[in-house]
C-alpha cells in the first residue's frame, strides 16, 4: 500500500494538506520510523501540491500499515487519538445529513482541525461531501454560508424522507432534515379533498409528503426562485404534479392577487411568520386550520398573535408543541389552530 514518508518536522503541515485534499486513508494508522512519519494514502498525490512544504524531502513508498483497531461507532470515537480529547469534547456530535451531504458545526477554536473532522465525518457517514456551517441561517430566503471541508465539492443532492425524494442545493435553498417528524405530524392530519396553502414552501417537503398520501390540491409558494425550481423538480420526482401548484413570489402578493381560499395553511417561517398572519386569516376557510410556527420562549405569545390576527373570528387551539430547541430557553414552537 502506498504511503508518504515525511520528515517529522514538517509532518503536521503535510498531513493537513493531505487531509484537505482527501488523500489520507483513515482506515490505517500513521507509522513512525526514526525521524520520519509515513502517512497511508488513498491515491498518489500530485507532488507539486506539497512542493513548497516538502522541498524534495518527502517520498512516496510502498509499505504495510497497521489497520485502525476499532471501527468507529461515532464521530467522536473516530477522532479519538487524532485530536486532543478536550477538543473532541467540544465537537458537536450532532450534525445534519442531507442526501449525500453532511453539514457540521465546528467550534471556532477547532477550525485548524476542520479537514480532519470533515474526513472523519465522511468516513463515518459514508456520504460524499462535508460542509462546515459558516453562518447562521439568514436573510429572506433562509440560507446559510457553507464551507466545503471534505469529499466531493457538490452541493446538490437528493434527500429521502418518509418515502419522498427531495432534490435541493444546500447552498441555494433552506432545508432541515430535523423537521421531518413535524412534517409527518402535519401530513397525518390532512383529509382527502382539502385545499392547502404552504405559504413558505421551500423545496416543498410538506406539500410532497402530503400529496403522496392524500388526494388534495396544494399551493406551494416560495419567494426564492431556486426553491421554486426545485418544487417543480420534486413534483416530477415524486409523481405528484397533478396535486401541487408551484408559485414563485411573495406570498402576500400571491394570495392577494389569486383570491385563493384554503382549508389548511402551513406557515413554517418561524422568525417572521407573524407578519403574514393577516394574509393567512383572509385565506383560510371557516373551520380551516392554520399550522403556525414561531421562535418563542412560551406558547402564550404565538397563541395571542393568532387570536389578535383572527379577531373578530374565534379560534380554537388544537395542538401546541416545542418542535425543536433553537437556543437555550428559546423554542421553534408549533401551534395548530382552527379558525371559525
Ligand atoms: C424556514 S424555510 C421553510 C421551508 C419549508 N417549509 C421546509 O420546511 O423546508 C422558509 C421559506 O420561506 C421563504 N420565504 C420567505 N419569505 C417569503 C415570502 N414573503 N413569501 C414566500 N416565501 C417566503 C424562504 O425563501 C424559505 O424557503
Amino acid at each position: 500500500m502506498i504511503g508518504l514518508k515525511i520528515p517529522k518536522d514538517i509532518a503536521n503541515d503535510v498531513r493537513k494538506s493531505l487531509l484537505k485534499n482527501s488523500l489520507i486513508n483513515l482506515d490505517f494508522k500513521i507509522e513512525r520510523e526514526k525521524d520520519y512519519v509515513i502517512i497511508p494514502l488513498l491515491n498518489e498525490p500530485k507532488m507539486d501540491l506539497f512542493s513548497e512544504i516538502c522541498q524534495d524531502k518527502c517520498e512516496i513508498i510502498d509499505t504495510d500499515f497497521e489497520m485502525q483497531k476499532r471501527s468507529p461507532r461515532s464521530l467522536k470515537e473516530y477522532l479519538e487519538g487524532k485530536i486532543d480529547p478536550k477538543k473532541i469534547e467540544e465537537i458537536r456530535g450532532s450534525f445534519d445529513i442531507i442526501g449525500d451531504i453532511v453539514i457540521l458545526e465546528i467550534p471556532e477554536d477547532l477550525d485548524e482541525y476542520k479537514h480532519l473532522i470533515g474526513e472523519a465525518a465522511l468516513k463515518f457517514t459514508g456520504r460524499k461531501a462535508v460542509f462546515k456551517k459558516q453562518s447562521e441561517i439568514k436573510g429572506i430566503i433562509r440560507t446559510r454560508d457553507l464551507e466545503h471541508i471534505a469529499g466531493e465539492d457538490i452541493s446538490e443532492t437528493v434527500h429521502q424522507e418518509f418515502g419522498c425524494k427531495l432534490m435541493l442545493d444546500v447552498k441555494k435553498v433552506y432545508f432541515s432534515p430535523r423537521l421531518a417528524t413535524e412534517r409527518k405530524r402535519v401530513a397525518d392530519q390532512v383529509q382527502d379533498g382539502e385545499i392547502i396553502v404552504d405559504m413558505f414552501a421551500g423545496v416543498a417537503p410538506f406539500p410532497v409528503l402530503i400529496a403522496k398520501n392524500h388526494n388534495v390540491k396544494i399551493y406551494a409558494i416560495d419567494i426564492n426562485n431556486d426553491a421554486y425550481e426545485y418544487i417543480k423538480r420534486n413534483m416530477e420526482l415524486n409523481k405528484v404534479s397533478d396535486k401541487i401548484i408551484p408559485i414563485s413570489g411573495d406570498v402576500r402578493e400571491v394570495l392577494g392577487d389569486k383570491n385563493i381560499r384554503a382549508d389548511r395553511i402551513i406557515m413554517n417561517l418561524p422568525g417572521t411568520a407573524y407578519e403574514f398572519l393577516d394574509s393567512a386569516i383572509e385565506t383560510v376557510n371557516e373551520g380551516g386550520i392554520v399550522h403556525y410556527y414561531e421562535f418563542s420562549d412560551d406558547f402564550q405569545k404565538p397563541v395571542e398573535r393568532i387570536k389578535i390576527a383572527a379577531y373578530p373570528r374565534k379560534i380554537e387551539v388544537l395542538g401546541k408543541r416545542k418542535v425543536r430547541s433553537r437556543s437555550p430557553g428559546m423554542w421553534h414552537m408549533g401551534i395548530d389552530a382552527r379558525i371559525f
